[in-house]
């Protein structure tokens, strides 16, 4: 039997160890994905809260349970340690490190090049080696080949598999969750492309194999530049709007009564996350070493990145309107997550918002139920107000930035003197409402 059947045949049994590097958003789900499925998985990261909390059975990600965790942990299915020497009894190893930017824009490498080091230690005949870290076209190729096969003496395709699998978790959904989403697959070789198609298969409904990891990974990069580039048109069309006097808000719902054609996207104070806004441009700096400018990338960053800056001179002049001056008035910043109903703060708008606002000289509170404490882009502490109601009663302006589902809008906006609605989360509440600005 050869090396590759002998893996497969592992992995359909379930009889071999998986192991997930970093234990995030997105890894933490997968390793319960698979423990779920009857994998024996070792989850491994460098920060010692996350293992100690997942061997107590404590989950510290809102979209996993910890009634799930704590049941995996007890039957044996999932452990987590910082010892990366584990991984020598590993068939199947997923990648799920961070990706980030550098200050300077450029792509972070260093979460991905520590943990192929760590991993290239442990390497032995028969492995699986996935990535789902989203990153430019070419990584998986040009970084983890050759420090975790060709270094070592081993053959890809033979001796090992190695592909690219990216994760499209999207935090908060319940409809779509790692294990009903298709799960894109692409390897170095078919060899493994076969191989690890045969791994994801055994825990996740659907796996959708293309012939090349650079096409996994550019997958990636397209569903995400989609996005990025669409929400760029609309905060542009948003601005438009304002110029024209004409009600944005109206204009896309009448644009998505079309039922074919058009998909629905809808402006706001900014990008947020972990992907949207970072992702693309791991695209546009891996063009930029081939002398393309991806121009597309380029402009919706542009305006999406100006959005905070424009909500905050919105505010500005509607103040104005009121005859106040931004300039030591009360704003209370209505959500700080980037997202609605969410936990995650990462890349979040209402940073820049507050931070803006500051440097315009406001008094700025925020309120965020998912929230409690964050940090400003001066690493200035706040605390989300406690009392919401005298927050938006005694507040200026009431700046939304994130419309968390939870809020009891009519009660807002009759206790507040002034709302400034980036979202149009008050809905047909705020429309033609003396008391209320709209995006
Ligand atoms: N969060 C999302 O919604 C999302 C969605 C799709 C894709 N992604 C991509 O998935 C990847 C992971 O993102 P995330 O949101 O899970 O990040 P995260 O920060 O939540 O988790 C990453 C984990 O990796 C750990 N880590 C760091 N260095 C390590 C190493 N050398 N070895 C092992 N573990 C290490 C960290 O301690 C952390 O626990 C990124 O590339 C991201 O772009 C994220």
């Amino acid at each position: 039997m050869s090396t590759k059947d002998r893996l497969i045949e592992g992995l359909q049994q379930k009889s071999v160890q998986v192991a997930v590097l970093g234990m995030g958003y997105v890894g933490l789900p997968l390793a319960v994905v698979f423990a779920e499925a009857g994998f024996k998985v070792i989850g491994v990261d460098p920060d010692s809260r996350k293992i100690e909390a997942l061997n107590k059975g404590v989950s510290y990600i809102q979209d996993v349970p910890t009634e799930k965790v704590a049941k995996l942990v007890k039957s044996g299915h999932l452990k987590a340690t910082m010892d990366f020497s584990t991984l020598k009894d590993v068939a199947a190893v997923s990648i799920c490190v961070p990706t980030p930017l550098r200050k300077t824009g450029d792509p972070d490498m260093s979460y991905i090049l520590s943990a192929t080091e760590q991993l290239a230690k442990y390497m032995h005949p028969g492995m699986v080696v996935v990535l789902e870290s989203t990153t430019y076209p070419g990584t998986t190729r040009e970084i983890l080949l050759p420090m975790l096969g060709d270094e070592k003496g081993l053959k890809v395709g033979e001796d090992w598999f190695l592909a690219f699998s990216p994760e499209r978790v999207d935090p908060g959904r319940e409809d779509w969750t790692t294990i009903n989403t298709p799960k894109v697959m692409g390897g170095i070789t078919p060899a493994c492309s076969e191989v690890a198609t045969a791994w994801y298969a055994g825990a996740i409904q659907t796996v959708h194999t293309v012939s090349s990891a650079e096409a996994a990974e550019m997958a990636k990069l397209l569903e995400n530049t989609f996005r990025m580039i669409n929400i760029g048109m609309v905060n542009e069309l948003a601005i438009m709007c304002e110029r024209l006097g004409v009600d944005v808000w109206e204009v896309i719902d009448a644009a998505a009564s079309k039922p074919f054609g058009f998909m629905k996207f809808t402006p706001g104070p900014g990008l947020g996350g972990h992907c949207i806004p970072i992702d693309p441009l791991y695209l546009s700096w891996k063009m930029k070493a081939l002398n393309y400018n991806a121009r597309f990338i380029d402009l919706a960053s542009e305006i999406n990145t100006n959005m905070p800056r424009y909500v905050v001179g919105r505010v500005l002049d509607a103040l104005n309107d009121r005859s106040r001056a931004l300039k030591g008035s009360n704003v209370l910043v209505l959500g700080a997550a980037y997202k609605p109903d969410i936990d995650d703060i990462r890349e979040s708008p209402a940073l820049d918002v507050i931070g803006l606002l500051q440097q315009k000289g406001a008094q700025v509170q925020y309120h965020d139920p998912y929230i409690s404490h964050l940090k400003t882009h001066d690493d200035q502490e706040m605390d989300s107000v406690t009392d919401l109601m005298k927050a938006v009663r005694e507040a200026d302006v009431v700046v939304i930035v994130t419309s968390h589902k939870g809020y009891d809008y009519p009660a807002i906006l009759e206790a507040a003197k002034f709302v400034f609605d980036s979202r149009n989360a008050l809905g047909k509440l705020g429309k033609d409402n003396p008391k209320v600005v709209r995006l």
